[in-house]
Order: structure tokens, then C-alpha cells, then sequence
């Protein structure tokens, strides 16, 4: 009978954001499926993925999009951001470009979700799709960080350009799997 009380479930949607080529889509092959393509395609439009985690003996669903960063497809995924509960912003810690673009992918991120705020819970075939009322949970994202040796932007800058906008940080690399769980995890733990 349905007072069997299979328990309730939470779906989180999260969104991967970013300059093209920083690592958004490895960094979700990685988790997901521990998987690493050397020779990956540009993300059309959007793709996502569900990923059962664990967190304190909870399974929790997270619904990861993972966007298109380059430019030409920047009006499509903006409107995906919509019922986003949280966010990882991903530069390339190799090419600086990628780190000054952050500021514009956060205000896109947050003209978005100012829209979302009033919807509470939207019940969804069984599923709660939980809408935050207050803020999302931001991750900013260091990728590449094998890449020590070509490194063009600093551990430093990244960490305090993270604590003026108030978003947890870290660097990853998606090719040597470092803190791409952790990363994850992070932010699915904040939302829950
Ligand atoms: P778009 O889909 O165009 O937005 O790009 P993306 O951010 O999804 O980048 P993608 O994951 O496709 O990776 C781009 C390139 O960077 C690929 O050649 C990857 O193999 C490489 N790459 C991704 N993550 C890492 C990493 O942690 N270290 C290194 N060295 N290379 C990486
Ligand atoms: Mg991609």
C-alpha cells in the first residue's frame, strides 16, 4: 500500500557553468562515471545526468546539468539555470581568460534565479524538485589543477575572488580525479 512509506525523495538539480574547454563535462563523466576522455567535444546546448549520493547514510539525487560554455549557445543554457538549488562555477587554473569570465557567468546565474525564488516545492511525479528560498549553493571550481606547470591563475586569487562573492572553493582535476568527489559533494551537502 502507498503508507508503505518508501521514504521521500529529493531530486537537487545542479548546474555545471564556464568557459568552453575548462573541464565541465569531464568533471561530470569523472564523477558520475569516473570516466576521463582526453579527446572530449564540445557540450551542445545542455546534457544531465542523475547521480544517487550518499550523504550521512541519505541518498540524495542530484540532477547535474551540464552546460555549453561557448558563446554561441549562451542564450539557450541560461534558460536551464531555472530551479538550479546549486551551482559550480568552472575556470581553467591554465588560462586566465577563463577566470575573468566568472564574474559574467555568476550575474547570468543570479538573473536567473531571482525568477525561481518564489516557487516553493513542485511536486513531480513522486519527486520533489526543492527549490531553495534563500541562496544557492555556489562552488567556485579551479580545474586543470594538474596542470601546475602552465598555471595562470594562483591558489590565492582564486580563493579570495571565492570569499568576496561568498562561494565555497576548490581546485579540481578532473584528469588526476582530485577533490572531484569532494567538489560534489560539497555542494549537494549544502543544499540538503
Ligand atoms: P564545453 O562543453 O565546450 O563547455 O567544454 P567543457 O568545459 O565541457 O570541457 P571538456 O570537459 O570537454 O574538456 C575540455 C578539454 O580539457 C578536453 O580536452 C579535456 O580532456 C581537457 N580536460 C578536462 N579536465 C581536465 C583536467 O582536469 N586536466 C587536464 N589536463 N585536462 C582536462
Ligand atoms: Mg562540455
Amino acid at each position: 500500500a502507498e503508507e508503505e512509506q518508501a521514504g521521500e525523495e529529493y531530486l537537487f538539480k545542479i548546474v555545471l557553468i564556464g568557459d568552453s574547454a575548462v573541464g565541465k563535462s569531464n568533471l561530470l563523466s569523472r564523477f558520475a562515471r569516473n570516466e576521463f576522455d582526453h579527446n572530449s567535444k564540445a557540450t551542445i546546448g545542455v546534457e544531465f545526468q542523475t547521480q544517487v549520493v550518499d550523504i550521512d547514510g541519505k541518498e540524495v539525487k542530484a540532477q547535474i546539468w551540464d552546460t555549453a560554455g561557448q558563446e554561441r549557445f549562451r542564450a539557450v543554457t541560461s534558460a536551464y539555470y531555472r530551479g538550479a538549488v546549486g551551482a559550480l562555477v568552472v575556470y581553467d587554473i591554465s588560462r586566465r581568460t577563463t577566470f575573468e569570465s566568472v564574474k559574467r557567468w555568476l550575474d547570468e546565474l543570479s538573473s536567473e534565479f531571482v525568477i525561481v525564488t518564489f516557487i516553493d516545492v513542485i511536486h513531480f511525479n513522486s519527486i520533489f524538485m526543492v527549490h531553495c528560498d534563500t541562496a544557492m549553493a555556489r562552488m567556485l571550481v579551479g580545474n586543470k589543477c594538474d596542470l601546475e606547470n602552465i598555471r595562470d591563475v594562483s591558489v590565492d586569487e582564486g580563493k579570495s575572488f571565492a570569499e568576496e562573492e561568498g562561494l565555497f572553493f576548490m581546485e579540481t582535476s578532473a584528469l588526476e580525479s582530485t577533490n572531484v568527489q569532494t567538489a560534489f559533494e560539497m555542494v549537494i551537502r549544502d543544499i540538503y
